[in-house]
């Protein structure tokens, strides 16, 4: 056994609004998704020719229910249907059997924390103080001397206070988030009911798992405790274990599925409560990888202390970029020309670690952050320029929507489309999108670098450098500097490598001697060792 589909694929984040516009108006949608399905996975197996297609496994899509867009599809009006702006029931259903027919899985987005302040439940809740759904929300007098009842920051700088004052019923209500985006109230058995039944309508649908947005707010302290140092109130509560076996038990009624949540507590102990029992999530987004510095010795501690605490049963989850966070290229940008490699490097390193990889759309070409000029801002939290649309075309035949629409995009694509786009990477072996797609396909063919074991392995300080072992044996060599560095795999590994793979087209393949190997800058590499041979060191 190999494991799971998600333990053994690599799962690729589509933001729906920016990934491809069928109906050309500026806006992304789910049938632009089924145009594009091909790029993803054609389905027909491995190896894919030059040109042919990424080879993900399954796709996570972010929210595309109605919504009236106040955070972009996370301030959901109805659970259970498609926004206009993105297509209709029946264009899901034919995404998942467009997806599915090609053996890729289908993850959708499932945000238990809060609604749209449009959603029916907090019209009928905010009608009245006497409301049968008053209880639905967290709604509480003004503090004794006025103003908000405790003193919870919305997550969104910008926003400042977690309350909001309505007048009508003379309470404040909470949000996590932007105002138009109440939090419901967990502690009521009822909401816990109606969102279970929110997961069974796409379970029997035919998705294949959830993302869970925010998923360690949805236990909060009941008595609305003061957030204090060393202490949080409004997250990671102790009832959100029992929420989350709730949450898991819903998932097992059916067969072969998955649940991941975005566990964005920047200290591990507390991110891998999420995933050791075994019966709470299945994998965790562990913020605290995004959030090192570009440094070998920063991720080679952060993967160790992972490994250290989390269970050998548990399984871990890899990620560097995805639509909240300044993409690689740019936000480890170095030295000039460091931030393409590092792009490279990054793609080399989630997908190498023993655990599920997830990639980022446009991550595979290297995308780095657009510049969004200010009059054409419109998120609350200056996440814009990580979700400028996928250029698939060149502007200078295709117009500024870059084969993304016809129409003018909802926001403009990388400044460097012309060289970025799907188009011109496509056929180019040096290109970045030729080195993911070789990437994914020397995955998917090796057990080891699935499922295999992991060590980390004596390397010179600037590189990371771990093995993975099942039949097979492989090291993966990471250089985080932009100079030229010795390996320094020293006496360990000894004998033969062939280097299968390296983040620079320059370099040849083949085989290579270990140990005087040196690494160009930001160079990664894979090197793969004779069957059987001893591990050493
Ligand atoms: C996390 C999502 O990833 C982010 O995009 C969103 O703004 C918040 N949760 C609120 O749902």
């Amino acid at each position: 056994m190999n494991g799971a589909w998600w333990q053994r694929g690599v799962i690729y984040q589509i933001y729906p609004r920016s990934f491809a516009d069928a109906n050309g108006d500026g806006v992304g949608d789910l049938r632009g998704i089924v145009d594009h399905l091909d790029y993803l996975n054609d389905g027909t197996g491995r190896p894919p020719p030059a040109g042919g297609a990424l080879g993900v496994d399954a796709i996570w899509l972010s929210p595309f229910y109605r919504s009236p867009m106040a955070d972009f599809g996370y301030d959901i009006s109805d659970y259970t249907d498609v926004d206009p702006v993105f297509g209709t029931l029946g264009d899901f259903d034919d995404l998942l059997e467009g997806a599915h027919s090609r053996g890729i899985k289908v993850v959708v987005d499932w945000v238990p924390n809060h609604t749209s302040d449009r959603h029916p439940w907090f019209t009928e809740s905010a009608s009245s103080r006497d409301s049968p759904k008053r209880g639905w929300y967290v709604w509480r007098d003004p503090a004794p001397g006025g103003g908000p009842p405790n003193n919870w920051r919305s997550s969104f700088a910008a926003v400042g206070p977690a309350w909001t004052f309505h007048e009508p019923t003379g309470q404040y209500y909470l949000h996590s988030f932007t105002p138009q985006q109440p939090d419901l109230n967990w502690d009521n058995p009822e909401v816990e009911t109606a969102m279970h039944e929110v997961l069974r309508f796409w379970l029997d649908r035919g998705v294949d798992g959830f993302r869970i947005d925010v998923v360690y707010k949805i236990a909060k302290d009941p008595e609305l405790g003061d957030n204090e140092p060393g202490l949080e109130h409004d997250v990671h509560w102790p009832t959100i274990h029992d929420r989350l076996r709730k949450i898991r038990s819903v998932i097992d009624e059916y067969d072969d599925r998955m649940i991941v949540g975005e566990v964005y507590l920047l200290d591990l102990p507390r991110v891998v409560e999420y995933i050791n029992s075994g019966d709470e999530l299945n994998l965790a987004h562990n913020f605290v990888f995004v959030h090192l510095p570009w440094h070998a010795a920063a991720f080679r501690a952060s993967v160790a202390e992972f490994t250290e605490l989390a269970e050998t049963s548990a399984w871990p989850a890899w990620f560097l970029e995805n639509h909240d966070h300044s993409r690689v290229a740019t936000r480890y940008a170095g030295e000039p020309g460091s931030g393409p490699r590092r792009a490279r490097l990054a793609a080399m390193l989630v997908c190498t670690l023993r655990g599920t990889p997830f990639l980022y759309y446009g991550q595979e070409l290297g995308l780095p952050d657009a510049r969004i000029p200010p009059d054409r801002v419109v998120d609350v939290a200056g996440r814009d320029p990580e979700r400028a649309p996928m250029p698939w075309l060149r502007p200078s035949h295709a117009g500024p929507g870059a084969g993304f629409s016809t129409a003018g995009p909802w926001l403009p694509v990388v400044t460097d489309a012309e060289r970025l786009c799907v188009e011109a990477q496509q056929q180019d072996p040096a290109s970045a999108l030729a080195f993911v797609r070789e990437l994914l396909r020397l995955r998917s063919g090796e057990r080891a670098l699935q499922s295999g074991s992991q060590r980390p392995v004596d390397a010179a300080a600037d590189v990371f450098c771990f093995e993975r072992r099942l039949d097979q044996r492989f090291l993966i060599a990471l250089n985080f500097s932009s100079a030229s560095v010795p390996a320094g795999l020293g006496d360990d590994p000894d004998g033969a490598a062939v280097l299968e793979l390296s983040t620079d087209p320059g370099r040849a393949r083949g085989p290579v001697d270990p140990r005087s190997l040196v690494l160009g800058p930001d160079e990664g590499v894979i090197l793969r060792f004779p069957a059987g041979e001893a591990a050493t060191g």
